[in-house]
């Protein structure tokens, strides 16, 4: 009897022992894997570090962390545990050699109102179908010929501003990119549907970035309603088309008459989220980096000088700007080229995106695990000295040397990078050439500083006043006297 209760015992202590290295082993195992994430915090529970990112300049939160942790690190920024990667070699893992295991995330908002079937909320061959048609629309070809539109609407914003009143530019930039947007989607609509898609795209736009409630009266309810009614007037502009047969280039042309492999034409849904993704992809970013530039040259003499001095070469050209600009002549202007280039890395106005790990990774050692958020940071890789010396300082020569690769991406990289982005240039090239040739302006007030709305935008919206330059005498600009 007391044999059998002695087995039993050490039965009891053998289990005992096993669990506990069992136990051991496993606890081990978990702590190396957390072990294995990157360095950082990650703030409360379910706040994380938002308040931390909100409460100052989100730059300087990723400066900070950067600066304490190194290139990669983690953190917990609006409900979700994130990784953030600020070297070139992290952004290119992410998104262009290792771009499957990670898709496009936007918030709530964004993709109720815009509409689930835009192409950025997308991976895979949708995600393919759409981005060719978009990009088909916006080829070298296509914008060629959108220059003289582009250069009228550029001139009667300039005029319409000229007129000794305080402008507020950023919102003056946004109504002209909205209005090449829809050039560049529509080629030319009548007025009325203009007008009517102008109303209710800038009730939308003001609910972008408001909480997705569908209370009676808030932004986002309203952003809601007006979506509706985009959906309906582009319902009629497709119905009309249908009927006139149109067969068009433009991107509207380009979504209707897409076939897939087996003929099928996409839906009206499918055509009116990506209209309304692409107005949303192509106003405020263009609108901030006009905003920008104008910023820029104003407190760069100098520079401005340069840029006039290129400029006027080809307005006298152009008889004395009685001629129309060229494609061509949008092609060859260097200064101005590196000033736009030097723009959109000191703004950086994208300065990172959002993409969820669809699994786990494993990048450098560093585990990231399925369903963080992992985001590439590229304000941080514009404004790294060892990629661009003196990095605070607006320098446009920097760019007679070609950046190092992955190190400069204004407009993103890999299969989700920017197809609006020869668009955009040529929006500034343009608008460029008319400014400096016959304008000056002045910045009202000594503030200066950055506001997020979501995107950076110069302190109010760069508060300015325009004025005519009169022309002394054939080519001759004079700084001295202007039109009051
Ligand atoms: C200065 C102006 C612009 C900047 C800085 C800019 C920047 C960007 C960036 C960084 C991305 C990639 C986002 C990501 O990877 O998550 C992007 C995507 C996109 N942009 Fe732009 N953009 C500009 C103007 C435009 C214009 C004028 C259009 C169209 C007319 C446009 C249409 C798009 C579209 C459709 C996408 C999504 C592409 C995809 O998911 O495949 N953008 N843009």
């Amino acid at each position: 009897m007391e044999e059998r209760e002695g087995i039993i015992i050490l039965l009891h202590v053998f289990v005992f022992l096993v669990a506990l290295i069992c136990y051991i082993f496993v606890r081990r195992n978990q702590r190396d894997s957390t072990n294995k994430l990157p360095p950082g915090s990650l703030g409360w529970p379910y706040i994380g570090e938002t308040l931390q990112l909100y409460s100052q300049d989100p730059n300087v939160f990723f400066a900070t962390k950067q600066k304490r942790y190194g290139e990669i690190f983690k953190t917990h920024i609006l409900g979700c545990p994130s990784i953030m990667l600020a070297s070139p070699e992290a952004a290119r893992f992410v998104l262009v050699t290792q771009a499957h295991l990670f898709k496009p995330t936007y918030p709530k908002s964004k993709e109720t109102l815009i509409g689930p079937l835009a192409l950025f909320f997308h991976q895979g061959e949708y995600h393919t179908r759409l981005r060719k048609l978009v990009q088909g629309s916006l080829s070298l070809d296509n914008l060629r010929s959108l220059v003289p539109d582009i250069e009228s609407m550029v001139v009667s914003a300039l005029d319409s501003w000229a007129d000794g009143r305080i402008v507020h530019t950023f919102h003056e930039m946004k109504r002209l990119s909205f209005e090449v947007g829809i050039l560049a989607i529509f080629g030319h609509l009548e007025a009325s549907q203009k007008e009517q898609l102008k109303q209710n795209y800038s009730i939308v736009d003001k609910g972008y970035n408001s909480f997705p409630t569908k209370l009676p009266g808030t932004p986002f309810k309203k952003a809601y309603l007006a979506r509706k009614r985009l959906q309906k007037i582009l319902s009629e502009i497709i119905s009309e088309r249908k009927e006139k047969r149109a067969t068009e280039k433009y991107l509207l042309g380009c979504l209707m008459n897409s076939k897939d492999d087996n003929g099928k034409t996409l839906s009206e849904d499918q055509i009116a989220d990506n209209i309304i993704g692409v107005l949303f992809a192509a106003q405020d970013t263009t609108a901030s980096a006009l905003t920008w530039i104008l910023k820029y040259l104003h407190d760069h003499p100098k520079l401005l000088e340069s840029v006039k001095a290129e400029q006027k070469v080809i307005y006298q050209f152009n008889d004395d700007g009685h001629l129309k600009l060229t494609w061509a002549q949008t092609r060859n202007m260097p200064i101005t080229y590196k000033v736009i280039l030097e723009s959109l890395r000191m703004a950086s106005i994208i300065s990172f995106t959002f993409r969820e790990a669809v699994t786990d990774v494993e990048y450098k050692g560093y585990r990231i695990p399925k369903g963080w958020k992992v985001m590439p940071l590229f304000r941080n890789i514009h404004h790294n000295p060892e990629f661009f010396p003196n990095p605070q300082q607006f320098d446009p020569s920097r760019f007679e040397v070609a950046p190092k690769p992955n190190t400069f991406m204004p407009f993103g990289s890999g299969v989700h990078a920017c197809p609006g982005n020869e668009l955009a240039k040529l929006e500034m090239l343009i608008m460029i050439h008319h400014l400096v040739t016959k304008y000056r302006w002045e910045v009202e007030g000594s503030e200066s500083g950055i506001q997020y709305g979501p995107f950076p935008v110069p302190m109010h919206g760069l508060p300015a006043r325009f004025q005519k330059e009169s022309i002394q005498e054939k080519g001759e600009v004079c700084g001295a006297c202007y039109d009051t």
